[in-house]
């Protein structure tokens, strides 16, 4: 652990997609790298925090000097999660599937000729940004940040966001086509709280990911 601002910090960050199954070799997932939401992990444990990256499937190798602990579903993205609060802080930088296969099959789904192509059914995902909002003292974090990836209307539905879900900070990104946000090693974001909007230029995630632990530091009255 290094010795920093956050030091006695216990922190939760969500990052990557989630799997959801359809049969045990298919499953439903986004385009979702983890990169920004590890690079938080990393920005946080440097700055002394003690970090527990939840990680969806991703292709990033685990970063240092945290616990990582890696899950598939939203489900289990979720429980892990769960089992870590309280926390001080959680950052929600996951792109959760919303929804999961209602109709799982425990085994691969054959195709057989002439038989009409399957049905898959899905079910809402439970919400780990609102579950962790919403929880009661002394589950609830002191700060708690959501992401919203939006491709149009950005800071309405951004600021609608952070209304329904009930966490302190919305971190706004434009992930429309051409932005180049997903997968990309840049990000243009607006953090958005219950005072306003801050407007960020387009920089690195890396520098995205300082600049929010810096602004979490102060929040947390560590600076
Ligand atoms: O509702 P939407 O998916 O756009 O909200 C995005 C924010 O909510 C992100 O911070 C994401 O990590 C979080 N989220 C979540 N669980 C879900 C869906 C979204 O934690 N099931």
């Amino acid at each position: 652990l290094s010795d920093g601002p956050l030091k006695g910090v216990k922190a939760i960050v969500t990052s990557g997609p989630t799997h959801e199954a359809i049969d045990p070799v298919r499953f439903i997932a986004n385009r979702s790298s983890g990169k920004q939401g590890h690079a938080i992990a990393s920005a946080l444990a440097a700055m002394g925090a003690e970090v527990t990256l939840v990680s969806g499937p991703v292709s990033l190798a685990d970063p240092a000097g945290m616990t990582v602990v890696r899950v598939e579903s939203a489900l289990q993205m979720l429980n892990a999660v769960r089992q870590r609060l309280p926390a001080d802080l959680v950052v929600c930088a996951a792109a959760v599937a919303d929804w999961t296969v209602a109709n799982r099959a425990s085994e691969k789904r054959k195709k057989k000729a002439g038989d009409p192509p399957p049905t898959i059914q899905l079910a809402p995902n439970p919400d780990i940004l609102m579950t962790v909002s919403k929880a009661e003292a002394p589950l609830r974090p002191r700060l708690v940040v959501g992401f919203a990836a939006e491709t149009e209307k950005l800071m309405e539905h951004a600021a609608d966001k952070l209304a329904r879900k009930g966490c302190d900070w919305i971190v706004a990104n434009d992930v429309s086509e051409g932005s180049g946000t997903f997968g990309g090693d840049a990000n243009t974001v607006h953090i958005i709280d219950g005072t306003g909007t801050e407007s960020w230029p387009a920089m690195s995630k890396d520098d995205v990911a300082r600049n929010l632990a810096e602004r979490i530091t102060k929040a947390l009255g560590k600076a």
